[in-house]
């Protein structure tokens, strides 16, 4: 099921205060929030009629945070690529969708973002279920994507071509409901793919630890725990829970 707002403060959080009154498999996309809310305490700029302001609600125990995000993840991308054929999308982790521009491919812009909250009934420490929001940009002009405080992109941006929101959010229900069918069949096989698109794995990156700390590394693992795996080159391991990329270099 679909719920289509015109405007909300968040989707993440009207889904949370109505949480108990909407079926598990529901959709919120709203035209404009004015508290979008991103990662980290960071807002997420939220104007109307140009991106995707989305919440997946699903019912269930704790362990679906992670998995909601691989279910998440991978229906937005799946999305993405429908609407824009020929641009190159990859997952990066934490929870980003990334986008390798074709006139420069050493550089990689974020072109939507995912947060998952949990849900505890009033009065209760149960979780009874996670809401995961979608931010996905569509049609922010360069002028637009210049307000957001790190490298962006939008399919607009990219591609010269404008995305119709309503097909977009229509769509991204349907794959949703595509890789929410796998979870329930086969999980192992949602966290292959899961993986399978994680573009850091592989690639030698830099990244600043939350204390601060730069790390470097080839990345050989995304756990599914969602802990980042580091190789460094004396040779020991390092599980990166949070941190933040400042380069790739191959
Ligand atoms: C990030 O920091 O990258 C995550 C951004 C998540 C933004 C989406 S927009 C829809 C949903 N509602 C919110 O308030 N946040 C998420």
């Amino acid at each position: 099921m679909i719920i289509k707002l015109d405007t909300i403060d968040s989707t993440n959080r009207y889904g949370l205060r109505e949480f108990a009154n909407f079926a598990d498999n529901t959709l919120i996309v709203s035209d404009s929030q004015d508290a979008g809310r991103g990662r980290r305490g960071k807002s997420w700029h939220s104007p109307a009629g140009k991106n995707i302001y989305a919440s997946y609600l699903i019912k269930g125990d704790q362990s679906l945070i992670e998995k909601s995000l691989w279910i998440c993840g991978l229906a937005a991308l799946k999305t993405l690529r429908e609407h824009s054929t020929d641009l190159a999308l990859w997952l990066k982790w934490p929870n980003d969708i990334y986008c390798t521009p074709k006139n420069n491919p050493s550089q990689y812009l974020k072109i939507a973002g995912l947060l998952a909250e949990m849900h505890s009934p009033a009065g209760s420490n149960t979780i009874d279920g996670v809401v995961a929001g979608m931010g996905i940009n569509l049609n922010m002009t360069n002028s637009d994507l210049e307000k957001i405080d790190q490298p962006a992109t939008s399919i607009l941006n990219e591609t010269g071509k404008e995305v119709n929101i309503a097909n977009f959010a229509d769509n991204l229900l349907q794959n949703l409901s595509f890789y929410r069918t796998i979870f329930e069949e086969n999980i192992n096989q949602l966290y292959i793919e899961w993986k399978s698109e994680n573009g850091l794995i592989g690639k030698t990156i830099t990244l600043q630890k939350d204390d601060n700390k730069i790390i470097s590394g080839k990345v050989t693992d995304v756990t599914r725990n969602g802990i980042l795996v580091l190789l460094t080159p004396d040779g020991s391991i390092h599980e990166i829970v949070t941190g933040n990329l400042v380069r790739i270099s191959k």
